[in-house]
This record gives structure tokens, C-alpha cells and sequence, in this order.
């Protein structure tokens, strides 16, 4: 039987993986450093699941890395801890880049080390891409086109780092990648377009369908006041629930001595992709609310529009998405609602 090690296990991501092995009855350990919301949270649930082992860890420090991995020998190691913010990234850029990029390389070194033959995942973001701002963009009323890949954006783009999220994620994705190469590992990356789902406790800065959520619910019960968005709300992503990420990371980990040192554009698919005032649109007749919001300036290097071309991941991992946006944000509206919205 397999065993999982995931890093960033009481965050969002992790805790929805933790979550699926632990109802299979599989073998978990959670490393996390507890920095984010929700994270005390989201381990007390994990524990209720029937979670074993937690590893109170940061991975910036070698030694915590290197003896959880050493400790437990697992057989798939789940990469999901790190800065995720792109606005804390330009306020805190030395904490990112060793969150990111010091603390990605510590964990390759222990998994090189220790349990060399493990299946690696790693959670990039398209923005390794950049903000694509050379390319042609259109306007429609709701949202922002990019006419010359309808069928969603390839891995075959060129990388681009802009921002210290973008490149202390894009060093670690690059890493990830050249320790195939260079070591065998079993390495494998997501470049991840936006997520959501339950456990995600949404702030300002990270999580924009479970933030507009709340902040819709809080203005449906007469409680909110206006709230903020960035850019003329056009921006789109292709929006993927956290159930169909999960079982993306656990079906890939046993393909990956197949599919190692190769990276993926992992999202909800054209099908899925979603604009800012078309969600806040749908909240409004869900939620049967004229919702009120104020706009800002764009947020620095914000892409306008990201939608992932998903057939490398549909034809090497035999994945693809199978819950569609509506349902899923309906979901995530009963979420919020019971765990209480944050302003
Ligand atoms: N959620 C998304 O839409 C999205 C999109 C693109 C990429 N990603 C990537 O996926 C990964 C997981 O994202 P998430 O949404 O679950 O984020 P999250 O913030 O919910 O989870 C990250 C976890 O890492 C932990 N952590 C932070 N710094 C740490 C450190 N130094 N040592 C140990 N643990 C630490 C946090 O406490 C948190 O529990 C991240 O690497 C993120 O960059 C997420």
C-alpha cells in the first residue's frame, strides 16, 4: 500500500487530497507550518477523517524536510505548500522566494536522498507564462478573448517570470522538471489556472471565487458593504473544483515514471472558463441580490485571460474535468455559507 506525503496538507489543496486517501483508507502524513487561515481548521477536520501523522514543519529549514522524509519513506510525495499570494509576493519577495524556491529545492535534495524511486507532484500556476500581454486580447461585454487559442493555452507557450511569484514559482517549476533530468526522479508539474472548492478559507488576496462568495453572502444577509474589484472584472480563468483535482494528483501519481519531467496546463477547460462579472452575475441570481461592488485598478501582471489547453493532460494521464463551474460554485456557496464568510 502506498504511502502519501503531502506538503501544505492542512491548505486548501492538500487537505481535499489528504481527505479523498484518508476515506480510501491510505496512508497520510501532513506537512504544513500552519501560516495560513483556515489551516488549524482544516487539520482539526483532517483529524476528525481519521488522520494519523502531522508533521508541524516548515520547508524552508532543511533538516525539518529532510527528516520528515527520511521518518516516513513515502512512495508519492505531493508538493503543495508554498506562497501563494501574488500581492504578499511583492510585499514579502525574500519570504517567497524561500518559501518557493529555497523550499522546493530543499524537498527535491530530501526526496533525492532518501526515497529517490517516489512519485513527485508539484503545483506550478500558469503564471509561468506571464501576463501574455503580446498577444491579441478582444472584448466582449463580460469578458476577455484571446481569439488566437480557442481551444485554451498550450504548454508549448514560452516562459515568461514576471513578478516574484512568477519567478520564485517558475524556478521552482523549472527545478522540479530538471531533477528528471539531471537525477531520474519521478518528477512531474502542474501549472495550475485558479481553483476552488471547500476548505479554501478565500482572502483579498488569494481564492477569488470563495472571496466573492463570501462577500456576496455577506451582502445578501444586509451585512456587507461594498465590495472591490480589481481591473474592469473581464479577467477570465478556467475554473476547476477541488474534487476533480484530487483525483487528478492521485491517478497521476502512479503514472508518473511514465509521464516524469514533464509539465501540464491543468484547469476546468474551455468549458469551464469564467469571467469576474460573469460569477458575480450568476451570485446575483443564485443569491436573488443586486450585489454592489467597486472597481479598482488591475492588479500588477494580473493575466487578463488564462484558459489551459488540457488534452496533454487528457491523452498522458487519462484526466479530465468532470464537475462544470455552476455546480461547483453552488457548492462552494454552501461551503461558505456553513463555515462562516471572512471580510
Ligand atoms: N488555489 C489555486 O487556485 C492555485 C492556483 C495555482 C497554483 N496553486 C498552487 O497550489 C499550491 C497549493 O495552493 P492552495 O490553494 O492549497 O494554498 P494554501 O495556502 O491553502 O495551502 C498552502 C499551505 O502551505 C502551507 N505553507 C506555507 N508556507 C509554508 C512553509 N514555509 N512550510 C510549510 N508549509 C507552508 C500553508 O500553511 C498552507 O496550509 C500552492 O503551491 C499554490 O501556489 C494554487
Amino acid at each position: 500500500m502506498s504511502k502519501y506525503l503531502i506538503t501544505g496538507g492542512c491548505g486548501f489543496l492538500g487537505s481535499n487530497i489528504a481527505a479523498r486517501l484518508i476515506r480510501s483508507g491510505l496512508p497520510v502524513v501532513t506537512f504544513d507550518n500552519m501560516s495560513r487561515v483556515g489551516a488549524h481548521e482544516n487539520l482539526k477536520w483532517l483529524r476528525e477523517l481519521g488522520l494519523k501523522e502531522h508533521v508541524h514543519g516548515d520547508l524552508r529549514q532543511f533538516d525539518d524536510v529532510a527528516s520528515v522524509v527520511r521518518a516516513h519513506q513515502p512512495d508519492a510525495v505531493f508538493h503543495l505548500a508554498g506562497q501563494v499570494a501574488m500581492t504578499t509576493s511583492l510585499q514579502r519577495p525574500r519570504l517567497d522566494f524561500e518559501t518557493n524556491a529555497l523550499g522546493t529545492l530543499n524537498l527535491l535534495e530530501a526526496v533525492r536522498e532518501s526515497v529517490p524511486q517516489a512519485a513527485f507532484l508539484f503545483s506550478s500556476t500558469n503564471k509561468v507564462y506571464g501576463d501574455l500581454t503580446h498577444h491579441r486580447h478582444e472584448e466582449t461585454e463580460t469578458r476577455y478573448v484571446m481569439p488566437e487559442f480557442p481551444g485554451g493555452l498550450p504548454e508549448t507557450l514560452p516562459l515568461e517570470f514576471q513578478s516574484p511569484y512568477g519567478c520564485s514559482k517558475g524556478a521552482a517549476d523549472q527545478y522540479v522538471l530538471d531533477y528528471a533530468r539531471m537525477f531520474g526522479l519521478n518528477t512531474v508539474v502542474f501549472r495550475h489556472s485558479s481553483m476552488y472548492g471547500g476548505r479554501q478559507f478565500a482572502t483579498y488576496d488569494q481564492g477569488w471565487i470563495g472571496w466573492f462568495c463570501g462577500q456576496s453572502l455577506l451582502q445578501a444577509q444586509g451585512r456587507g458593504e461594498p465590495f472591490t474589484v480589481s481591473g474592469n472584472g473581464k479577467q477570465v480563468r478556467d475554473v476547476l473544483h477541488a474534487d476533480d483535482m484530487a483525483d487528478l494528483y492521485i491517478s497521476a501519481a502512479a503514472l508518473a515514471s511514465t509521464c516524469r519531467g514533464q509539465a501540464f496546463n491543468i484547469g476546468g477547460g474551455v468549458e469551464n472558463s469564467l469571467s469576474i462579472i460573469e460569477l458575480l452575475r450568476f451570485l446575483e441570481s443564485e443569491l436573488s441580490t443586486k450585489l454592489r461592488w467597486v472597481q479598482m485598478p488591475p492588479r500588477a501582471s494580473d493575466q487578463r485571460f488564462f484558459v489551459a489547453d488540457i488534452t496533454r493532460a487528457r491523452s498522458a494521464l487519462g484526466w479530465s474535468p468532470k464537475i462544470d463551474w455552476r455546480s461547483g460554485v453552488r457548492k462552494m456557496l454552501g461551503w461558505v455559507r456553513d463555515n462562516g464568510c471572512r471580510l
